[in-house]
């Protein structure tokens, strides 16, 4: 029977215990990590968020009791253990903080004790993450996740502070408000009391926080969950958390400024690492060109080549038509790959495929000199040569090239990079590599709506010298807008906001709403825009996405407590569920023939 914690203190978390303790009377409580039992001699690992520390249940010190209720302990029960620290008699366990030191105990109590887990709680679990995720309480318990964690929480109140201390100010925003336009798809949640209607669930607090600098907050703040209805990836949740900004009276210059100094603050204070500031910048343009991506992985090179000049004039009718249809032919080098089999770069071409190539052209050049080539054979041995010396192709490389439209060849070439980088090993999870990416284009054109919408949304202020090509060729105007990247994620983005009237209603024009549906949509904006608004921009990170990558692991569901799985459900709760009857009735709402009997 689990017993009562009554009179008993805790004095220290386990792994807080050090050499310093030898001597003192401590109380730990924890759950078991594991039990020895040598007959008389009983090792018991109590774990706590800190860590572990030993307990030695030991004939002549404990009495006979004492050791039995030790022995009779499984993992996972939890106990409360009253006893002296002491200098290791056995062997120092170079592993854990605690290895120099066990405690000698004189009472413990079982605070509860626990069914067999269905999987051991410990570090780099080999279980499914399906079977982790449905038993999330237990697998939060292991210490990869605690570290993951307790770095976040870190990371929440150092930014806290710092945002404090340039006088930022934390408002909160709703969370039952009017849907935010951010490119994805919303949540509703439908009105008791006005059946038929919605809320949305913010996709970021972007309207609040451009009403709160109308009226007057200057700087503000928020660490703030935000909704998105999208597809899920590793570095994407339906839900997720940005820590937000927006500043008043400010420029690209100012954003920039405050936001290096927090980054370089939180690496400084969480990694021990110096961030050199400033951090450089690139324009969209050189990023596409350069790296085929605008969230360029700069830890390497192996960057993208325009080989249109040297191939416009070949026979080669891919190259020939990929060229006279506006689009080009680009390449990059995978240094030293040469001599990669027939059937690995089969597998790149299937690759590039799913990033919607027509095929992968490629020249691998031997060590001795020779190429092996998909496509030599159409151009001229001059051709050949001055191809491989604008790629600068020396002997062992393998050349790897893409013709089409530029949207298209970027895609592809920017992830075979990254792929081939991952092949090669070239990623180094220690480095880290900043890049401000800026002048994005306003707008891009969307083949499904048949329109242009905005990169990054409505409120995001042309660059003032290409405002005249709005009407003409609104395509080619840039933003100013910029978005933060760490070694090819994208961990924030944000822009100077449209705070006159006229340009505003410009762009929603542009975009195609009528100044009734801009209006009906956004009229609580524009018409706050009517009443005095100061000159604002911001930015906002994902929380999880910088949290992942300063723990070094591959997914945002490692540093968030309750993440859902790929179809947007969560295997603990059960979540989405089936709303009852009663329910329904109340919100007026009727489920479609279809759902209903499914
Ligand atoms: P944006 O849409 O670029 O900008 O979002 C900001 C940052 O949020 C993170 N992010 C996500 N993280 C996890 N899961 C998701 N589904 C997800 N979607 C986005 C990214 C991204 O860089 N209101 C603007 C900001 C502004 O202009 O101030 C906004 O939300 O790291
Ligand atoms: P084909 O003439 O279709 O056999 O193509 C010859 C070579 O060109 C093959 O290696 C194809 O994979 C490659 N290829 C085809 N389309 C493209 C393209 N759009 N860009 C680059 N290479 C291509």
């Amino acid at each position: 029977m689990a017993e009562s914690m009554k009179g008993l203190h805790r004095t220290h978390r386990c792994a807080e215990l050090s050499g310093a303790n030898i001597g003192e009377k401590v109380t730990v409580m924890g759950w078991v990590q594991k039990n020895r039992n040598k007959g008389g001699l009983v090792f018991v690992d109590v774990r706590d968020r800190s860590g572990i520390i030993q307990v030695v249940f030991e004939e002549g010190k404990c009495d006979a009791e004492l050791i039995e209720r030790a022995a009779s302990l499984r993992s996972e029960y939890v106990v409360a253990v009253v006893g002296t620290v002491e200098k290791r008699s056995g062997a120092v366990n170079g592993n854990i903080s605690t290895g120099e030191i066990e405690v000698i105990p004189e009472q413990m109590r079982i605070l509860s004790e626990s069914e067999t887990p269905p999987f051991p709680i410990e570090e780099n679990s080999k279980t499914k993450e399906e079977v982790r995720l449905k038993y999330r309480y237990l697998d939060l318990r292991r210490p990869d996740l605690q570290r993951n964690l307790m770095m976040r929480s870190k990371i929440a109140t150092l930014t806290r502070q710092f945002l404090a201390d340039e006088g930022f100010l934390e408002i909160e925003t709703p969370i039952l408000g009017k849907t935010t336009p951010e490119g994805a798809r919303d949540y509703l949640v439908p009105s008791r009391i006005h059946p038929g209607s919605f809320y949305g669930l913010p996709q970021s607090p972007q309207l609040y926080k451009q009403l709160l600098m109308c009226s007057g907050y200057d700087r503000y703040f928020q660490i703030a969950k935000c909704f998105r209805d999208e597809d899920l990836r590793a570095d994407r949740q339906p839900e997720f958390t940005q820590i937000d900004m927006e500043l008043s009276f400010v420029d690209v210059d100012d954003v920039i400024d405050v936001n290096e100094r927090l980054l370089a603050k939180l690496f400084k204070e969480i990694l021990d690492i110096e961030v050199e500031l400033p951090l450089p910048r690139m324009t969209w343009q050189e990023a596409m060109d350069r790296y085929g991506s605008d969230k360029p992985d700069t830890r390497f090179g192996m960057e993208l080549v325009d080989v249109t000049e040297a191939v416009k004039d070949s026979e080669f009718v891919v190259f020939k038509g990929a060229i006279e249809n506006g689009g080009s032919v680009r390449g990059i080098n995978a240094k030293g790959q040469g001599s990669m089999p027939r059937k690995k770069i089969d597998k790149l071409v299937s690759f590039a495929k799913d990033f919607g190539a027509k095929g992968l052209a490629y020249i691998a050049i031997q060590e001795d000199g020779t190429v092996k080539s998909s496509f030599t054979k159409f151009m001229t041995e001059e051709e050949t040569q001055n191809l491989i010396q604008t790629m600068n192709g020396e002997n062992g490389d393998l050349l790897l090239f893409a013709a089409d439209k530029n949207k298209v060849v970027w895609d592809v070439l920017g992830n075979l990079r990254l792929e081939l980088a991952r092949q090669m090993e070239l990623l180094d999870k220690n480095e880290y590599k900043f890049l401000w990416i800026t002048e994005f284009p306003l707008l891009e054109w969307s083949e499904e709506q048949n329109r242009f919408t905005a990169m990054h949304h409505p409120f995001t202020m042309p660059m003032e010298e290409d405002l005249q090509y709005i009407d003409s060729d609104p395509g080619r105007v840039r933003a100013k807008a910029y978005d933060i990247t760490l070694n090819g994620n994208e961990i924030g983005g944000g822009s100077i906001r449209i705070h006159q009237n006229e340009i505003q209603e410009k762009m929603f024009e542009v975009l195609g709403f009528t100044k009734e549906q801009a209006y009906s949509q956004f009229g609580f904006l524009l018409n706050a825009f009517k009443y005095g608004v100061p000159p604002h921009a911001g930015l906002a990170y994902g929380l999880d996405r910088m949290v992942m990558l300063m723990a070094k692991v591959d997914s945002i569901r490692d540093v968030m407590a309750f993440p859902k799985i790929k179809d947007a459900s969560c295997p603990m709760t059960e979540a989405p569920s089936m709303a009852d009857e009663k329910q329904l009735e109340e919100l007026g709402l009727a489920l479609a023939e279809e759902e209903a009997h499914s």
